[in-house]
């Protein structure tokens, strides 16, 4: 095809040339694939040692290829290198270079090997790499809210369903509440590095090769427990992008929901934390504001996590074996998943380290909308043996008049309260604050801070084991 930039009136515009150019735009990955230039390399490097192991090259060829890489490694990473979007991809671009560096030498690298095993390979390598990166940093938020946690392990807030006040708890339960999610995500990203802890390389284009290779060598040298056992899943089988886009888009919607309570506990009507000028903006016009815009943002990135998982949950869906081209496209939505991620969980922990709570304006807001109701329900039942349908019925009266009376539970005068049931007594009270109502709830993974205190323990032990298994 001759470049000409006439050469298609009606859609070649965007482009220099023609459907040459068109068709390379649309093949080429290099634009985005080079972020795979350090696994390439070290996967070329594994292959063409097994390669002179087993006598399939010499090792003049080897100690050849291996000192060219190295060569090519230090000119990408100093930003000599040139990338060639004719040279489609991450792949091509190297071993080309390759061959300028050291001549005929180069052209035995590709022996026994494929594009197809050769992508398989280096993506699961980042992706190993970067879902181990996950787990370290979500380590480091779920250690700054068990040290927000065990602060404020007897903090009384109110509890909510339906986001209107049901019973008091602490603002410690409820961090571990998140803690609780975080260490799924965690235990999600860790065992998602075990399943994938598999090389394909080996597989060659689709069949496996005729050459006598040793997989278990290449797998070994490259960091993987074993090589796949299958040479079609194994150039066909994105699961490993698709686990690492579901965990980070259930962790993402975790960070999401910590970062709506962060957006509403900031407004001045809840008044439960101030979050520091670092994670703050004010605004250009209303002199009083300050915008919880980190929050938001982490809420709001977590649409395009999801997006991501859609996106390539859609790509694999119909694929025949064994690879297709449409495969390329599970690069970008890993790239900007992991990035992503990466900055929310920062920002997340940032924040959770850094905002101010507001105890009193939590208890406060705690003992005004009758969150101890429950309690004297409970009262009625243990102590006067009320059936407990009789015992909600009596307290929904109480919360009736103390309404009426524009006070709180505890504030009604116990003739009030005989007034309502003729069986309530001075006791009654006990029950009545917030405080005696939290402290009650001993229950295994209730609010009491006794109990609070104790799953902290237990998370803390978890953590320093996992980090020492690592
Ligand atoms: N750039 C390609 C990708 O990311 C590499 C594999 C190409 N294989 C092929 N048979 N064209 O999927």
């Amino acid at each position: 095809m001759k470049d000409d930039k006439s050469s298609n009136q009606m859609w070649g515009g965007r482009f220099a040339s023609g459907p040459a150019a068109i068709m390379q735009a649309i093949n080429a990955s290099i634009p985005f694939d080079r972020k795979l230039y350090a696994e390439d390399v070290a996967g070329s490097l594994a292959h063409s040692r097994m390669l002179a192991a087993t006598g399939i090259i010499s090792s003049d060829d080897r100690d050849k290829i291996a000192g060219g890489l190295r060569t090519i490694l230090h000119e990408i990473e100093s930003g000599t290198f040139v990338f060639s979007e004719r040279l489609e991809d991450i792949h091509m671009n190297v071993e080309a270079r390759l061959a300028e560096l050291i001549g005929p030498a180069a052209g035995r690298l590709h022996t026994a090997r494929s594009r197809n095993d050769q992508v398989a390979v280096d993506f699961r390598l980042w992706v190993k790499r970067e879902a181990l990166r996950v787990t370290v940093a979500l380590e480091a938020l779920i250690e700054a809210l068990l040290d927000r946690a065990e602060e404020h392990a007897a903090t009384v807030m109110p509890g909510f369903t339906h986001l209107q006040t049901a019973q008091p708890v602490t603002f410690g339960h409820h961090a571990m509440a998140y803690v609780e999610m975080f260490s799924r995500d965690l235990s999600r990203a860790g065992d998602g590095v075990d399943r994938m802890d598999e090389s394909p390389l080996g597989a060659a284009a689709l069949a496996g090769t005729s050459y006598p290779i040793d997989r278990g060598m290449t797998a070994r040298e490259l960091g993987f427990r074993e090589p796949t056992r299958n040479s079609l899943d194994s150039v066909s089988d994105r699961d490993f992008a698709l686990e690492f886009l579901a965990m980070a888009a259930i962790c993402a919607t975790h960070l999401s929901r910590l970062a709506e309570e962060i957006v509403l506990w900031s407004t001045p009507q809840f008044g439960f934390v101030r979050l520091s000028d670092a994670f703050s903006t004010g605004s250009s016009i209303m002199p009083q504001k300050k915008n919880p815009d980190a929050a938001e943002l982490v809420r709001a990135k977590t649409g395009r996590m999801n997006g991501h998982l859609i996106a390539l949950l859609t790509v694999m869906k119909g694929l025949p074996l064994a690879y297709s081209k449409d495969m390329q496209e599970d690069k970008e939505a890993v790239f900007d998943s992991a990035e992503t991620l990466d900055l929310m969980l920062a920002a997340m922990t940032g924040m959770v380290r850094d905002m101010v709570l507001d105890a009193g304006a939590m208890r406060r807001a705690a003992a005004a909308g009758y969150a101890t109701a429950t309690d004297l329900a409970d009262w009625l039942v243990q102590k006067l043996g009320l059936p407990f349908r009789e015992a909600h019925h009596v307290a929904g009266k109480a919360v009736a008049l103390a309404e009426s009376r524009g006070s709180g539970l505890e504030k009604l005068a116990l003739a009030d309260l005989k007034s309502i049931h003729p069986g309530i007594t001075e006791d009654v009270y006990s029950v009545l604050t917030v405080q005696n109502s939290v402290r009650s709830r001993q229950s295994f993974g209730g609010t009491a801070p006794a109990q609070v205190r104790k799953q902290i323990r237990y998370w803390r032990k978890r953590l320093k084991k996992g980090r020492e298994r690592r």
